[in-house]
């Protein structure tokens, strides 16, 4: 099994926050293992908490959408979310929660290694772009090492909110060029060199 497939299954069985207690199924994230691309959302939903997966509900639809617009589709990215279990009757995830579940992120990080990582919503926008408001940060980016950040609304709360909708929809396009300038150059090999004619040899 791979790293990130062992990575999910110890998630699985994590049992540090009391919201474990309540939860249905762990929502560890999905995609490809070697995506460029890293979307990270808040904590899972009721669907979500049904089936095990991130973003299948209404606000997973619009992202799957957000995805096409870019000519992507889930399978290309990696999903995953701050927390993975669902917080009771939907309500924000705690900072106890974020703290215990940091790691879990880090690693699924560590692993992928993508080389933009995309914030959905004010929870995830807080880890990568600490003391920003959403309002100002969304649809800008900041490069840390090798790696852009960038910050969008949440699809949940851009879904019904026509001017939250076009600024979403405005991000998602902006992500084909950036993450075109986060990759790396490519090798330009230099021209080969005239042979050297040695006048002296017959
Ligand atoms: N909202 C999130 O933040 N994550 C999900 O997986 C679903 C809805």
């Amino acid at each position: 099994m791979s790293a990130l497939g062992q990575l999910c299954e110890q998630i699985a069985l994590c049992r540090q926050c009391d919201i474990a207690k309540s939860r249905n199924k762990v929502v560890p994230g999905e995609g490809a293992e070697n995506a460029e691309i890293m979307f990270i959302g808040e904590a899972p939903g009721w669907h979500e908490d049904q089936q095990g997966r991130p973003f299948v509900g209404a606000a997973g639809q619009f992202l799957d959408k957000l995805l096409a617009s870019i000519g992507l589709d889930r399978r290309q990215v990696y999903i995953a979310n701050v927390i993975k279990c669902r917080p009771p009757n939907n309500r924000d995830p705690l900072p106890i929660e974020i703290r215990n579940c940091r790691g879990w992120l880090d690693r699924q990080i560590e692993i992928i290694s993508p080389r933009m990582i995309v914030t959905l919503g004010r929870f995830s926008m807080a880890m990568f772009f600490p003391g920003k408001s959403i309002s100002k940060v969304h649809g800008t980016a900041s490069r840390q090492g090798d790696v852009i950040y960038y910050a969008m609304y949440h699809p949940a709360a851009a879904l019904h909110q026509q001017s939250l909708r076009q600024d979403i929809e405005a991000d998602m396009l902006k992500i084909p060029s950036l993450l075109a300038q986060a990759r790396p150059a490519p090798e330009i090999k230099a021209p080969p060199q005239p042979q050297q004619l040695n006048m002296f040899e017959v």
